[in-house]
């Protein structure tokens, strides 16, 4: 028995280890950015182990055009890289490079359980009324998430507020197995839902959720956007009338003042209040413009690399083929010891 999976009770070091994802079902918003991207490059700079996966996999548990998601996960890559993910400090690559996620993920599908998979609101709101008609893999996306960290032993996973209850499910899924075998196998993740922006909204509805799959382009802000064009779209974001209130409690009513205020204090690194101290009692007149000029000043460098990077496509390939071999390496060996536990013969000779 090595030392990571010995009986329950004694209680197993894991070594701090940093996992995220993202999928590639779209472009990069700026939910995407601050809520997970611009965390994880503040995670590689505090030196944790971070891996950071292109979920190609997830992308297809609805309709992905081929050549679409190709060029998403390229540019995914790109953002990554812009945005200053390291892909020597960090390991990047894209989820279906590496078969573990895969094979996890069924094992774990005969560990959890129908009745957890289906309280799941993501499956809810994503196959909405036809949910004869939602693929298999939807259903039972969550039990390849947990694969995806679960699979790298990792201890903490950076992740907007919609991700939570995935989480959650996660630690149930490593604690059944690790209870059903009778070993402390696997770590119980640690969620990292922090700052400001951990829920950026829409810019029409401050009730919903800012999304890459929302109808409206205007609803979001696009890693890709220009100057020109997020400038425009926070011009045309919906507020209220009032002034900006001088007090953090003053946005409690307010939810889309509240996420301009948010994404202000996200994007410049600083709270709420900073914010209110700086804006509080002036009109959206004066603070919308300035919460553009910031965000062309924080986005337009990372938009512009991007495009460099995307005129190298196959540089770009390697990068995720030398991540992919990368994280292959540490999760084949837990993978590996996880089918013994289970009790699968392992004969094969080593490749
Ligand atoms: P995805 O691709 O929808 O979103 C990627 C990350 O961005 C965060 N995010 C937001 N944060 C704040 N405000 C928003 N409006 C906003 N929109 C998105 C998400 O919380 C997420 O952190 N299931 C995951 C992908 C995934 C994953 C994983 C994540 C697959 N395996 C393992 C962590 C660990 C998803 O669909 O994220």
């Amino acid at each position: 028995m090595s030392e990571a999976d010995n009986a329950p009770g004694s209680a197993p070091a894991f070594t701090p280890r940093v996992f995220s994802g993202i999928q590639p079902s779209g472009g990069l918003t700026l939910g995407n950015y601050l809520g997970a991207l611009k965390r994880f490059v503040e995670k590689q700079e505090e030196g944790i182990e971070s891996i950071y996966c292109i979920v190609d996999l997830h992308a297809i548990t609805v309709w992905q055009e081929p050549d679409k998601l190709r060029r998403a996960t390229r540019e995914m890559a790109a953002g990554f890289i812009a945005a200053g993910i390291d892909p020597e400090r960090s390991i990047l690559f894209n989820q279906s490079q590496v078969s573990a996620h895969a094979e996890l993920a069924w094992l774990f599908n005969c560990v959890v359980r129908m009745g957890w998979l289906s309280r799941m609101t993501q499956f809810k709101d994503k196959a909405g009324k036809n949910r004869e008609n939602a693929s298999a893999g939807l259903f039972v996306y969550p039990s390849l998430m947990a694969a995806d960290i679960l699979a790298y032993h990792a201890t903490h996973v950076p992740v907007g507020e919609d991700q939570k209850q995935h989480l959650e499910l996660t630690r149930e899924i490593a604690g059944k197995f690790n209870h059903d075998f009778g070993v402390d196998f696997f770590p119980l993740t640690e969620p990292l839902i922090e700052g400001t922006a951990t829920r950026v909204m829409s810019l029409r509805d401050g009730t919903k959720k800012m999304s890459k799959s929302d109808a409206s382009d205007m609803s979001r802000i696009n890693l890709t956007d220009d100057a020109d064009t997020i400038a425009q779209k926070f011009r045309k974001a919906r507020t209220d009338p009032e002034p900006l209130p001088e007090a953090v409690e003053g946005l409690a009513e307010r939810p889309e003042a509240r996420n301009l205020v948010n994404i202000y204090a996200a994007l410049a690194d600083c709270s709420t209040a900073d914010v209110l101290a700086q804006f509080g009692g002036q009109g959206f007149g004066v603070f919308k413009p300035a919460l553009a000029d910031l965000a062309v000043e924080k986005l337009s460098p990372i938009n512009a690399e991007m495009q460099r990077l995307m005129r190298d496509p196959d540089e770009i390939d390697r990068i995720l083929g030398r991540g992919a071999e990368r994280a292959d390496a540490i999760a084949r060996p837990i993978l590996e010891r996880c089918y013994e536990i289970m009790g699968m013969v392992r004969s094969r000779p080593p490749r």
